[in-house]
């Protein structure tokens, strides 16, 4: 039996603790939402319990579609076991339709369907509010070398591919999403973090409806009603 030790770290919408097997760690989902680098901040009941459970699901599929993740079990409530890992300090956007700062930034249409998906990198630092980054600095300031970036690229574009269909199964798009990847102590790079509606635009697909945290970030309806919306309809998927 995994059990917890110590408290390992505390993020803004997880924690981790270290346990008594040292390979392995325990990610506890909080009911913390925050938003704009932490600028808004609430506590929504029942969002940790939710987003672990919309997580587990997603790391199941990815194992399914050949994917390797951190994801080892699901403990109780806000809880999952996982491998602990060395997480590069990157994170990778994939986008299938406009949304969010990309919409800002180059002036785009929401809504907008990409021919093909787009991939984007930020550095991982709530200091500087994650700026984003290319391939040229991940290599010069050594975040990352040119063949782990070549797999991240791989895995961050199978990973589109596998959700996006198991979205598209559940009726639901998968407009955009954040992923975070990391070593193991074998040296296998693996899908870490979370896969939840905290870091990924999902809207239904029938009506358009916005199901994810954008709801929080724009005051667009209740956040956990959104969320409730979508574990019932991935519960369907196969
Ligand atoms: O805000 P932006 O449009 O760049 O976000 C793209 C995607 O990455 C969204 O799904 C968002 O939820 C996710 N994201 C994240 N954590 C960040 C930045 C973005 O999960 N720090």
């Amino acid at each position: 039996m995994v059990e917890e030790t110590k408290l390992l770290y505390k993020g803004k919408a997880k924690k981790m603790y270290e346990t008594n097997n040292p390979n392995l760690l325990i990610q506890y989902f909080t009911d913390n939402a925050t938003a704009f680098n932490g600028v808004k901040h609430a506590v929504i009941d029942e969002k940790g319990g939710m987003n672990k459970i919309i997580s587990a699901m997603a790391f199941g599929w990815l194992e399914k579609c050949g994917i390797a993740t951190h994801f080892v079990e699901e403990n109780s409530g806000r809880e999952m076991v996982v491998k602990r890992l060395k997480m590069l300090p990157i994170e990778v956007v994939v986008r299938n339709i406009a949304a969010g700062s990309l919409v800002k930034r180059l002036g785009l249409k929401k809504g907008e369907k990409f021919p093909s998906p787009i991939l984007e990198f930020f550095y991982k630092s709530d200091e500087l509010g994650d700026p984003m980054i290319n391939e040229s600095h991940i290599s010069v300031f050594k975040w990352a070398d040119d063949e782990t970036m070549k797999n991240v690229k791989e895995i961050a574009y199978k990973v589109n591919d596998c959700l996006s269909d198991k979205f598209a199964q559940a009726g639901i798009k998968l407009v955009d999403f954040k992923i975070e990847l990391g070593f193991d102590g074998d040296g296998n790079l693996l899908v870490g973090d979370e896969i939840t509606p905290d870091g990924a635009r999902l809207w239904d697909a029938e009506t358009g409806e916005v199901l994810d945290k954008d709801r929080f970030r724009h005051d667009l309806g209740d956040l956990i009603e959104g969320y409730e919306k979508i574990l019932a309809k991935i519960s369907r998927v196969k």
